[in-house]
């Protein structure tokens, strides 16, 4: 398995380890990747930890693991999280950070990180920011991918997900080789449950009124650099790259 796409130790947390170890960076690059539901994090942190050998540490792609416990593995505050996110509202901070608590090490990993979907409140970035000097660590750079809001929503309908290793497909602009089965690992793919337009639109308001305050946040820290998220994702990819001057 290629090094960043083993992610045992961040989506089952406790003292589960990674099978195979990080790619040893000189300048390992820790990163944030803020924007709206489905305007492609998911995507370019892929294609991201694919170039930079960095691991995409997705608070979602954790809650969506959890789905595949047995109801008597999932502790209350997880089985209320994923009620939470089925009608797409915003899981409480408590939980989540909870959650990363648990997973802390994988943000000094030498590998470095891509955190999507974390952190999502003002509050959950202070906590981040605890952290990172716990473990006496610095951000690069918060990504914040921009596109208006009704061309995100055509984004999200087409999407189809891998049930094993997560990478994320598109059914028109980034289709797998086969209809339904994915490209890296043959696993199936499916459409996930929170991407019905009523769960859509819970999403986006959620996105407005706590997650997009973030960008003032990190605007006052100096770390925020805004990608415009329009074009293909070879070509947001690009501009990304330019960004971060890889
Ligand atoms: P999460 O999993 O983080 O979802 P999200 O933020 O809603 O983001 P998405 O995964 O939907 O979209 P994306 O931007 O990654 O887009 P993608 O690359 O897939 O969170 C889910 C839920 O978990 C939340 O609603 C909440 O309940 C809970 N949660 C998680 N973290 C939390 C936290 N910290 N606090 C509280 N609650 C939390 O792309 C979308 C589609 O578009 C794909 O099909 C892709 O192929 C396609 N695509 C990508 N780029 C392009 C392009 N350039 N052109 C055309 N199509 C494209």
């Amino acid at each position: 398995m290629n090094a960043n796409r083993d992610r045992t130790a961040w989506l089952q947390g406790g003292q589960a380890h990674c099978q195979v170890g990080p790619q040893r960076q000189d300048r390992p690059h820790r990163l944030v990747l803020l924007g709206a539901p489905g305007v492609g994090k998911g995507t370019q942190a892929e294609l991201l930890g694919e170039r930079l050998g960095t691991c995409h540490l997705s608070t979602g792609d954790v809650f969506r693991a959890a789905k595949s416990l047995a109801e008597g593995e999932r502790s209350p505050g997880l089985e209320a999280a994923l009620e939470y996110m089925r009608k797409g509202e915003l899981v409480p901070d408590s939980t989540v950070l909870e959650l990363v608590r648990e997973r802390v090490r994988c943000l000094r990993c030498p590998g470095g990180f891509l955190l999507d979907g974390f952190p999502r409140t003002v509050a959950q970035a202070e906590a981040l920011e605890q952290l990172l000097a716990g473990e006496r660590v610095a951000l690069e750079a918060v990504l914040s991918y921009d596109l208006p809001l009704d061309e995100i929503v055509d984004r999200l309908s087409g999407r189809r997900t891998c049930g094993t290793c997560k990478a994320v497909w598109h059914v028109t602009a980034r289709p797998p080789r086969v209809s339904g089965v994915c490209d890296h690992c043959a696993g199936q793919l499916y459409q996930r449950e929170d991407d019905r337009p009523e769960s859509i639109r819970v999403r986006m308001a959620a996105y407005t009124s706590s997650t997009a305050p973030l960008t003032e946040f990190y605007q006052r820290k100096n770390l925020l650099r805004t990608v415009p998220a329009h074009g293909s994702p070879e070509d947001i990819f690009q501009r990304t790259l330019a960004v971060l001057a890889v």
